[in-house]
């Protein structure tokens, strides 16, 4: 996109709530784009940079909360490894059906689909209203405004084939119950596939009941419950999310991440599992 499509592309998000879950998926837009612009970055994402370019919205106010300098590098790691095991499994299947849940404003779609694959970003219905302002639906690439937790989105997905399952920063906000009924019924849809989540640690829903008023309801030591819950899965990888901090361009902040991936309860804190069926 040139300068004067970005101009003429503008989108006013200036009515966004301020902590308000569409502000959080502005926040991480917001450091997948500064990230994008670091001189050598690990996720590189340039298509949040032109979302952020083309959007309206006092982003001084968010960078003086959000310490782009040190926290863009959290978001791009997790990222970077997603995209890492996302394009491995496409490589190998690129005619699956990709269910991206809890997508936020994630560029995921618009970057890594592959051609004679479906796409389907799924989040709650008011993310889903200001991604549809971002980016428009293809024959290949879906939208479905609605909470994971509900069955009758997956009705409207095609049934058979494989299908890669990605939940970035999802998960945790579901209780177990409800992971266990989302697997339950995409697994049945699908022929094989695999599933791509970050977790976070048992000490994500305690922090929470004191922080963020219960918001993270679920929390796991080694991400086991997935399997016992849902036998069809098998456990193949996983990841602390701060593993790549080696990659940091920065010495300062390599550093200090290189500081809380030696802390065990830090560096396991988030972690990114993979499963396949
Ligand atoms: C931390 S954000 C991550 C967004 C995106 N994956 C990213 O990495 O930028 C969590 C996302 O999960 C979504 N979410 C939370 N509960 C959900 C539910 N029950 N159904 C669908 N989406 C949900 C939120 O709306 C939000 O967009």
């Amino acid at each position: 996109m040139n300068e004067e499509d970005v101009v003429s592309n503008k989108v006013d998000f200036t009515g966004v709530q301020w902590k308000s879950v569409e502000w959080t998926n502005l926040c991480l837009l917001y450091l997948r784009a500064h990230e994008s612009r670091t001189p050598s970055p690990i996720l590189g994402d340039h298509v949040a940079a032109q979302d952020i370019d083309r959007i309206e919205y006092d982003f001084e106010r968010m960078h003086r909360v959000l310490h782009p300098d040190i926290n863009q590098f959290m978001v791009a790691l997790r990222s970077a490894q997603f995209d890492a095991w996302v394009g491995q499994y496409l490589d190998r299947h690129p005619e699956a059906t990709v269910l991206h849940l809890g997508c936020g404003l994630h560029s995921r779609a618009l970057r890594m689909a592959r051609p004679g694959g479906a796409w389907f970003d799924v989040d709650l219905p008011n993310v889903i209203a200001l991604r549809r302002e971002l980016h428009s639906e293809s024959p290949s690439y879906r939208m479905i405004g609605s909470s994971v937790t509900d069955p009758r989105w997956i009705d409207e997905l095609p049934t058979g084939g494989p299908v890669l399952i990605v939940a970035e920063g999802l998960l945790m906000y579901l209780t177990p119950r409800e992971v266990a009924e989302l697997l339950h019924r995409v697994l049945d849809r699908y022929d094989s596939g695999e599933l791509i989540a970050d977790l976070l640690s048992p000490w994500g829903p305690r922090m929470s009941r004191v922080f963020t008023r219960g918001l993270i309801k679920w929390g796991t030591r080694d991400g086991g419950e997935i399997t016992r819950w849902e036998p069809r899965l098998t456990a193949v990888d996983s990841s602390p999310i701060m593993a790549g901090f080696q990659r940091i361009p920065l010495p300062r902040q390599r550093l200090l991440y290189r500081a809380q991936h030696a802390l065990p309860a830090l560096r396991n804190y988030d972690r990114i599992y993979r499963y396949t069926f």
